[in-house]
């Protein structure tokens, strides 16, 4: 490596080439990070773990500390004791977490109680002063959505979502999915936010923009010149987004019968893999110009027609069914779900973007639970070559071309092209080249929440929801959401399918075919 390493538009060697950073690591940024929902499961499973990792890597900028809090009354010890009850034994049976554990402190409190935010903010700003962080303040929601507007509304009635003004400090507040549960409350939530926070300060997490192959997408697509001119409706035949899903619907019943697929994964996850593909490109690779982008893909998705049966739609949900000799129940079997629920647990929707680019190609975004294996992928289905100089010697079955980027399990970009089979004879087979992400890299892949906790400190909103970006994908889905849910032919609409396989017909064959 360089001495340069980490420096903006630094150039560092790295394994098969040079690898070009452009962004500063995060660098001695001091903080104090307020945790919500300290004792809970979140915080145990994915918080405290994804510190400790950036800790013990040096990435944890210094000084730190981090303020638990809840409703339980604890003191300190008694909080970093349960943390290490319940936190993975690679975190603390690690020599190194004693040190780490010392950055932790305690604070219990009522979330309806506006004394109480008011020792937090003493207390923030005790600690703050003894240890120098400069008055950087992160505060993160792991608490269930309907206390968000409480705590933000305490934060504000607290004065802590002020800021000390240029270099002066900063005050950021991180947001979990689900942001609001329809248009209205996505937009009662925001007022509330804003009473205290400025747009700039508010980080709404989703955790597929944290995935190291999402966020790739949109390097592949404008760090090369070659993919760019075949990326529209001249080239492509169709899009396909999938992320299929093994598990079924596990202890989450309750908030689950309330959302739905719908709510679930596309309204989030499914829009933005979506943006990340059909987005122009932005006008400099800044957060704001890239949201502008992704926002605009919203606003050029096709309504909904709401009249009779929206076309390309399946909605289904799973039935009992068996994966790997296994026996599985079905969805209005699983605890907590009511016996005849009309909650659809899989979806196809197939999408059309009017602008330009896109008029006419069909984006077809796929996702459910209790599929015949988990799958995250994107699939960008070219068309044929326009002369089919073959086909009288090897008929109409010559395949297009594909570029597959894989998220989950192959995190990977393949594209898969024809090539003569060696021999005397003219024959065609389909081959695949192939680049898989992590394949020979060198260093440490890093956790989601632990980018998505940098990029807080960095104060770097790219790969976060804009409250537009929130707002426009609610009113898009709002019309679909309204028939799953009103109509009055429900459960009409809604197509069973057996646990451990591909989903209802005919969805199930496009998954197949996008599974290829
Ligand atoms: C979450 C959903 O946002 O994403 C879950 O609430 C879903 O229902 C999960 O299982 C899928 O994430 P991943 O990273 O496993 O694809």
């Amino acid at each position: 490596m360089n001495g340069a390493e980490g420096l903006p538009g630094s150039v560092a060697a790295g394994s098969g080439g040079l690898s070009s950073c452009a962004l500063p690591a995060p660098g001695q940024v001091p903080c104090l990070l307020v945790i919500f929902g300290a004792t809970g499961d979140l915080t145990a499973r994915k918080l405290v773990p994804a510190l400790f990792n950036l800790f013990l890597n040096g990435i944890l900028p210094r000084p730190f500390a981090i303020i638990g809090c809840g409703r339980t009354k604890l003191d300190g010890d008694t909080f970093r004791a349960l943390l290490q009850e319940k936190c993975a034994a690679s975190t603390v049976r690690h020599p190194r977490w004693p040190e780490f554990a010392a950055l932790l402190y305690y604070q219990a409190l009522e979330y309806n109680d506006g004394a109480g935010y008011q020792q937090l903010a003493d207390r923030v700003l005790e600690l703050d002063q003894r240890l120098g962080c400069g008055g950087n303040r992160l505060f993160y929601m792991a608490v269930p959505p309907e206390l968000y507007p409480l705590i933000g509304g305490g934060l504000t009635g607290a004065g802590l979502s002020r800021e000390q003004g240029e270099g002066a400090g900063w005050a950021r507040l991180v947001v979990e999915k689900p942001f609001g549960h329809d248009l209205e409350s996505a937009r009662a939530l925001d007022l509330v936010l804003h009473q205290g926070f400025k747009e700039r300060q508010i980080f709404r997490i989703d955790h597929y923009l944290a995935k190291e192959t999402v966020q790739n997408a949109i390097m592949l697509r404008f760090a090369n010149g070659i993919f760019e001119p075949l990326w529209n409706r001249n080239h492509i035949d169709y899009v396909g987004i999938v992320a299929a899903e093994e598990l079924g619907v596990e202890q989450r019943a309750g908030y689950y019968e309330q959302a739905g697929v719908l709510r679930d994964m596309f309204q989030n996850h499914m829009l933005q893999l979506l943006a990340m593909i059909g987005m122009e490109p932005p006008a400099s690779f800044g957060a704001e110009r890239i949201r502008d982008e992704q926002v605009k893909v919203f606003r050029s998705l096709r309504p909904f027609t709401v009249e009779g049966q929206p076309e390309g739609v399946v909605l289904g949900q799973y039935v009992p069914g068996l994966l790997a000799g296994r026996s599985l129940v079905g969805y209005r079997q699983e605890a907590g779900v009511a016996p005849d629920s009309l909650t659809p647990t899989f979806a196809m929707l197939r999408l059309y973007l009017d602008n330009w680019r896109w008029q006419g190609v069909p984006f077809y975004l796929i996702s459910g639970k209790r599929l015949a294996k988990k799958a995250t992928r994107i699939v960008i289905q070219f068309k044929g070559a326009p002369h089919a100089l073959y086909r009288e010697v090897l008929g109409d079955a010559i395949g297009a071309n594909r570029l597959t980027l894989g998220i989950f399990p192959d995190e990977e970009i393949r594209l898969s092209f024809q090539a003569k089979v060696p021999g005397h004879r003219i024959c065609l087979r389909q081959v695949d080249l192939d680049f898989n992400y992590y394949e020979d890299y060198p260093g440490r892949v890093m956790d989601a929440y632990e980018k998505v906790l940098l990029d807080c400190i960095r104060g770097e909103q790219m790969f976060f929801w804009r409250q537009d970006g929130v707002e426009t994908a609610w009113e898009f889905l709002a019309p679909l959401i309204d028939i799953c849910e009103l109509c009055s032919d429900r459960s009409g609409r809604l197509r069973p399918y057996a646990a451990g396989s591909w989903g209802p017909e005919p969805a199930a064959e496009w998954l197949r075919k996008l599974m290829e």
